[in-house]
């Protein structure tokens, strides 16, 4: 039997130290709940981050990949396989009904390259150079050459020589209301606004695509005023860019609906999807109006795993499960208590700054000052330790690192969501 002590010694032997793990090694899930190899029981306020909205280890979803396991297990894009047309399908029924062919890989960063890829070939297509990118400072966007070029925080660039240099990429201020010195709505959406001057003033004029997360996770929770996403879009269509929404973090109920952007009034030309599509199995997807694919011939795209069959039935259960299960609107239900108690504890808690979100998909920002919002990053990663004593796992995040981030699994009872909410006022007493 290896304890605790033991397997983090090997890891730290072993591994490439590219994880800043907490210490704890954990040995199983059920449902919103995780228990370590001590037997110590968590609340899971993160989700693998952003993954596990079903849930850890549900039996359906169990199931459906252990049956597939035992029939196929991989087969290569080579050939046809019923799990992966029948997943396609079910996507195409799910997303909004302009987006109807799909591209399977095998994970969100790949997702996000793949959308691209193809949008630059339709361009390419129209008789265009589609050199730029537009992307958001703040934005998440993955760690590979482009999607990291696309990520709009230097702090995951720093060191890597030019890797992260890919050429065209243009980043526009991202919609910050909490630290952004005009006043909603006052402003006029200048956020939105200022990717004209961007379009004039940095770009070679033909833009291909606008990449946007509907509410940029790692960046800290920013959901975006009213009126953002329209405004945006417009933009988009003035220059003839496409309009790609990364839903890797915010999709599949995470923000309350099947897709976050479908909640404003907007039609995105492709969607990239990772993370909780899978219900912890690594997959990734993006899904494309027909008339981008037409330019497509064979071999333009591959992956050796994408659209592996087990990864493909889960997926397929799991969207079955979310819908059957009701898990999406108890992710609108209960992110709307998270947000009513937060919103009451940042009365009691100067160190609170702001509260945001949309399903269960929740930011809270600690400051040190909310006058000057010096961020409070010290605090932050000891609210988190706290909270970890106390059995609840929670993300940070935020550009700054100062963003508290509430993702559970979907299935978070109310009784777990209050113990999670004691605990939170608890850490932050403690923290005054
Ligand atoms: C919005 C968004 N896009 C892309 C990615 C990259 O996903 P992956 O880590 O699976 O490559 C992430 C990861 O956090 C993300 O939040």
């Amino acid at each position: 039997m290896v304890d605790s002590k033991e397997i983090m010694e090997k890891d730290k032997e072993y591994l490439a130290a590219v994880y800043q793990r907490k210490p704890v090694v954990l040995e199983k899930g059920k449902d919103a709940v995780l228990w370590d190899l001590d037997g110590t029981r968590y609340i899971d306020c993160i989700s693998g981050i952003s993954v596990v909205n079903a849930g850890h280890a549900p039996d359906r979803i169990v199931n459906a990949g252990v049956e597939q396991m035992k029939k196929l297990i991989h087969c290569s894009g080579l050939y046809f396989s019923v799990p992966q047309t029948l997943l396609a399908e079910k996507l195409a029924e799910i997303s909004p009904a302009h987006l109807r062919k799909s591209f399977f890989c095998n994970s969100g960063a790949e997702a996000v390259e793949g959308a691209v890829k193809l949008a630059k070939k339709y361009i390419v297509s129209q008789g265009r150079t589609g050199f730029n990118l537009i992307a958001l400072e703040g934005s998440f966007h993955g760690r590979l050459g482009l999607s990291l070029t696309l990520t709009g925080q230097s702090k995951y660039k720093r060191g890597f020589g030019s890797f992260a240099v890919y050429p065209g990429i243009v980043h526009a201020p991202p919609p910050y209301c909490y630290r952004c010195r005009l006043q909603y709505p006052d402003c006029g959406l200048e956020c939105a606004r200022r990717i004209e001057d961007i379009i004039k003033y940095n770009t070679t004029g033909d833009v291909a695509a606008m990449v946007v997360e509907p509410i940029m996770g790692e960046g800290g929770i920013i959901v975006p005023p009213d009126g953002y996403h329209e405004k945006v879009l417009e933009i988009c269509r003035d220059h003839d860019m496409l309009y790609i929404a990364d839903e890797v973090q915010t999709g599949f109920g995470r923000c309350g609906t099947m897709f976050a952007h479908a909640q404003w009034d907007i039609e995105a030309d492709i969607m990239s999807m990772a993370k909780a599509l899978g219900a912890g199995m690594p997959i990734g997807g993006v899904i494309y109006r027909e008339k981008i694919v037409e330019c497509l011939k064979p071999g333009d795209h591959f992956s050796t795993f994408g659209g592996n069959p087990v990864c493909c039935a889960m997926a397929l259960e799991n969207i079955k499960y979310l819908q059957e299960e009701g898990l999406i609107e108890n992710s609108r239900k209960l992110g709307a208590e998270f947000m009513k108690a937060l919103d009451e504890l940042k009365d009691d808690h100067e160190i609170v700054g702001d509260v945001r979100g949309l399903g269960l998909m929740i930011g809270i920002e600690l400051v040190k000052d909310r006058k000057t919002l010096e961020p409070a990053v010290q605090t932050t990663q000891e609210a988190s330790k706290k909270l970890m004593k106390k059995g609840i796992l929670i993300g940070t995040g935020g550009m700054e690192k100062n963003v508290l981030r509430i993702q559970p699994p979907l299935c978070i009872t109310p009784d777990q969501k209050d113990e999670v909410l004691s605990s939170l006022e608890d850490a932050l007493k403690a923290l005054r």
